[in-house]
């Protein structure tokens, strides 16, 4: 479904990421996990459009996304929620759904989305009048997950789900990610932490100063223990 070959990402004279070559097949989950500045948001931004690769290809159904612009590759069907979420505090939880399905055609699709999501996170129904802001950090990543979802994606990019949040909330969004990975939907996972990627993704690429170190399924990555020290 998506193939990234040979992407190179520079900032001016500094080398971000150096000849990538990734994959992710239909109804797959597939996660990068690498330190900090290894430049997983690089790649994000790169398939999202935001950033523009120096080298390599982006294919994604067959079609090459190098002169696609954002909003096209999100009428594609790419989604991407972006480290620290993207949400609209001030509004509400509903609202917030609300613009994530901004490009949607008609208001039944609107409400159908909406109540998918709202089955899928019970809990945000409980909270649709509640401010974004006002909400706990999982609940906030909740919502963040199901915003990216309102477009109908084929594919959903999450950078970072976890970044930030207490443990105990960390096991929370294991529990919402095992969720979407039951709907069958493609996600491609970027994460710092291995233990959930691995939880999760069954497929893993392991990102060092913008090069592909390690390339896994996620069983063999967390049977191994040299891997997992590294990373953790
Ligand atoms: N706009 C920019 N201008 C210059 N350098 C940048 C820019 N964005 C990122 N970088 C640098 O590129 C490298 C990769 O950054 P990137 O954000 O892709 O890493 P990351 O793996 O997402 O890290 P983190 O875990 O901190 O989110 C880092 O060294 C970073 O400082
Ligand atoms: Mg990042």
């Amino acid at each position: 479904m998506l193939e990234l070959s040979g992407i190179t990402i520079r900032y001016g004279p500094f080398l971000a990421v150096d000849g990538i070559d990734l994959r992710v097949d239909e109804g797959e989950i597939v996660g990068i996990v690498g330190p900090n500045g290894a430049g997983k948001s690089s790649l994000v931004k790169a398939v999202g459009g935001i950033v523009k690769p120096v080298a390599g290809r982006i294919v994604f159904r067959s079609r090459d996304l190098s002169d696609v612009p954002v909003h096209e590759r999100i009428s594609l069907g790419i989604s991407i929620v972006p480290e620290g979420r993207g949400l609209f505090p001030r509004m509400s939880v509903e609202e917030n759904l609300l613009m994530g399905g901004y490009a949607l055609k008609s208001a039944e699709q609107m409400a159908v989305n909406i109540e998918r999501c709202f089955s899928l996170f019970p809990i945000l129904a409980e909270r649709r009048m509640q401010a974004a802001g006002t909400l706990s950090g999982g609940q906030q990543q909740m919502l963040a997950v199901a915003l990216g979802l309102m477009s109908d994606p084929k594919l959903l990019v999450l950078d970072e789900p976890s970044l930030g949040l207490a443990p105990i909330v960390i096991g929370e969004i294991g529990r919402t990610l095992r969720k979407l990975r039951e709907t069958g939907l493609t996600v491609l996972l970027i994460e710092q932490n291995a233990r959930l990627t691995c939880s999760v993704a069954q497929r893993i690429y392991i990102l060092a100063d913008g090069v592909v170190r390690h390339h896994d399924t996620a069983d063999r990555v967390m049977a191994s223990p040299e891997l997992l020290e590294h990373l953790i």
